[in-house]
């Protein structure tokens, strides 16, 4: 294979099926998440434009965070909003404005996968797993390891 080549469509997936490699972590999308300064505002514009409902609705006192999921077939997407203001949110949405805040992957098991990202030396914002909404186990990685993006792994 020549440096400018590229794999052939199909030939990650067969090596990691046939043990080569790491075996996949992600196993869906949980959500998509969306920083809104106007809470109710957004859910307006989602069932309006979309016939997006809310699934769920949640205060995360730990993070500062009221949140609404739409459920999109199995994934969702989540409407987050700050509840102070020293919330990260809250700086987000002061640095940034709003828009997308972060992508939550669906993981079988947290501990592993967070393990399986810090052992090749990447970042993590949490060092271990703590509990996210809807009951679930989540960690969040260092968006500067990851090409920019804040990327969650959720388990259900
Ligand atoms: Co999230």
């Amino acid at each position: 294979m020549s440096p400018m080549s590229v794999p052939a469509p199909g030939q990650e997936a067969a090596q990691a099926a046939s043990g080569q490699g790491p075996q996949p972590v992600f196993t869906e999308i949980d959500h998509v998440a969306i920083a809104v300064n106007d809470l109710p505002a957004a859910i307006d514009y989602y069932r309006e434009t979309f016939g997006a409902v809310v699934d769920h609705r949640e205060v995360v006192e730990s993070d500062g965070v009221e949140e609404a999921l739409l459920k999109v077939a199995e994934s969702y997407i989540q409407l987050l909003t700050p509840t102070r203001e020293d919330s990260p949110v809250a700086k987000y949405l002061e640095r940034k404005g709003e828009g997308l805040h972060h992508i939550g992957y669906r993981v079988a098991d947290c501990a592993a996968a967070l393990e399986q990202v810090t052992s090749q030396g990447f970042r993590a914002i949490d060092a271990a797993p703590r509990p996210g909404s809807r009951g679930t186990t989540v960690a969040f990685l260092h968006p500067k390891d990851a090409f920019g993006t804040l990327i969650e792994l959720v388990q259900e």
